[in-house]
Parts: structure tokens; sequence; C-alpha cells
């Protein structure tokens, strides 16, 4: 089946699926597997502690994969305002974007506050600038600055989190109704049905993050991926991790790991996503070999 959306336009993925940004992991080995399976592979550019380290890895990237794939922008999360320090971090980061801009790369994901410094050069230098936010509000106001796209984390999902999050459910339907630019869905997703819901709820691409970290190409250690394999999503201390807003636990898997039963390579893992969507596709009477939401 052919998959069209807002997102498979802009960006020319074969499926409207992205790689999370991944503070530690994001890099191409991992990023590039994504993106050959079919969808939008990240690097996430603060991985790499110095300029040349980065673009050396946007240079492998290119090697390893022909296919389109996007840099990530982790902000710091909290507001960049005017002093010397803050002056000093929006200049570090602008030298990341230079890098990545110079090695011809079109796509941007940003997340945390005050990204519209970085997605005025983005759209200056002619790319596309995605916002990741965790409130609706926010997503509204990224629309306001420019971006070209929101990624909305839902409660069930990881990453940081705001005391006021909603579910990936209301964020989507409502987010939706509020904005006019495309929107990708983030937050608890690991399996056909929850991407599939996340396209009927409004969503133009599905973001993972969590379940992702299951596959075989993730850098992850195998003990780990096994204990999370492992663990108990309705267990009252994963619980309390992942809806009680903690900061600490930023980096907690999240109930995407329930639908998670055994290690796989991406491509297995979006096969998976996708041959099971358009089984229910079928099931549900859908005859045309096309799934568009233009
Ligand atoms: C190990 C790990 C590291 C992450 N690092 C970052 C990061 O550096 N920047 C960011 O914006 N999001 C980061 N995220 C969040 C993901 O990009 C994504 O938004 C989130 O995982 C989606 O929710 P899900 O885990 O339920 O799929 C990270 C997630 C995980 C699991």
């Amino acid at each position: 089946m052919i998959w069209k959306t807002r997102i498979t336009k802009i960006t020319g993925i074969k499926y409207p699926v992205v790689m999370g940004a991944f503070g530690g992991w994001g890099k191409s080995k991992f990023a590039s597997s994504f993106s050959n399976a079919g969808g939008l592979g990240i690097i996430a550019a603060l991985n790499f502690p110095n300029l040349e380290d980065f673009k050396i890895d946007l240079q492998n990237m290119k090697n390893l994969t022909d296919k389109p794939f996007g840099v990530n922008l982790s902000l710091p999360h909290h507001t960049l305002m005017d002093t010397n320090e803050d002056k000093k971090t929006k200049k570090r980061y602008l030298e990341y974007l230079e890098v990545a801009l110079n090695e011809n790369i079109k796509i941007f994901t940003t997340s945390g506050f005050k990204a519209k410094f970085l997605g005025d050069r983005i759209h200056q230098a002619g790319g596309y600038w995605f916002h990741k936010c965790v409130l609706i509000k926010h997503a509204v106001a990224a629309e306001k600055d420019g971006a070209d796209a929101v990624t909305l984390v839902g409660l069930e999902g990881t990453g940081f989190k705001n005391p006021f999050s909603n579910t990936t459910l209301i964020n989507i339907t409502m987010a939706k109704k509020l904005l006019k630019i495309p929107i990708i869905a983030a937050g608890g997703i690991g399996d056909a049905r929850g991407y599939l819901s996340a396209l009927a709820l409004g969503a133009d691409a599905v973001c993972f993050g969590t379940a992702l970290m299951i596959t075989k190409e993730c850098p992850v250690a195998l003990n780990i991926k096994k204990k999370w394999l492992n663990m108990d999503i309705f267990d009252e201390d994963f619980y309390n991790r992942i809806f009680h807003y903690n900061v600490k636990n930023f980096m907690s898997p999240s109930m995407a790991l329930g639908h998670r039963k055994e290690i796989v390579p991406v491509k297995a893992f979006i096969e998976e996503i996708i041959d099971g969507a358009e089984k229910i596709l079928k099931l549900w009477g859908f005859k045309t070999e096309e799934f568009s939401t233009l």
C-alpha cells in the first residue's frame, strides 16, 4: 500500500514514521537503519561533543543511506533569555545548525523552549523546521513562530514532561482542531493499532521513541533491552515514573514498552507496524491500495 500524508510529502519518506530524537543514541548507524526502512531517521546533533565529529557522522549517514533523514537540536528545557550564558548556548546551537546546513541537510527537528532562532535560520537556508513539544499551547506558539510541523508528545510517552501534559488522544484530536500545520503524534505508541489510530486522531505521522529502543540496531546494551522487555508496565512504580511528573525520570521507557515482545531489526519493526496497519484497514473493508490523508 502507498502511504501519503503531508509529512511524507514534505520529507519524501515512504511511510509516515519518524524516529525519536535520542540523546546518547541517535547517531548515523542507528538512524540510517530507520531511514533505509522507509521512515525519517534522526541524528541528534548534541550527541557529538564537537562540530567535527558531528560533521563526520553526517557524512557517514550519507554513505549508509540515500533516503531522507533529519537532524535534531534538543534545546535546554528552560527559557533562553538574553544573559551572556544563554547567548553562548544559542551560539553553540547555531554552530551545530550551520554544520548541518553545510552538509545540505533539509529537515530539522527541535525540542525544548524558544527554538524560533533556529527555525528562522533553517527557513533562511531553505529547510523545514519541525518543533517538538508536550503542550498544545506550545504547539500553537510554534505554528505562530513559523514551524512547518509539530510533534506533540503525550503523557504516556517518555522524554521531558510538563505538569500539565495531556494524553496523546487529547493532544492530537485537539491539535487537529487548532493547528493548520502537520502534526506528528508521539507518546506511548508501539504497535500497528497505535500507529493507525494516531493517524485517525489527526496525525500526519507517528514518532517512535521507546519502541525503537528494543530494536537490534539501537545501541543500548542488550541486558538493558532485555530488562525493559521484562518490565511490567502495569506495576505501580512504572506507573508513577511515567504519569507522575518528575523530571529526574525523563529517560524512563514509556508505556509503549508493553507492545514489544522481542528484539527485532528496525526494518522488521517498521514492517510489523505497516503490515499490521494494512491488515486492519483491509479487515475494516478498505479496498484501495493507497492510504492518503492529503
Ligand atoms: C532513551 C531516550 C532518549 C531520548 N532523548 C531525547 C532527546 O535528546 N531529545 C528529545 O527531544 N527527545 C528525546 N527523547 C524522547 C523521544 O524523542 C520521543 O519524543 C519519545 O520517546 C516519544 O515517546 P515514546 O517513548 O512513548 O515513544 C528520548 C527518548 C528516549 C527513550
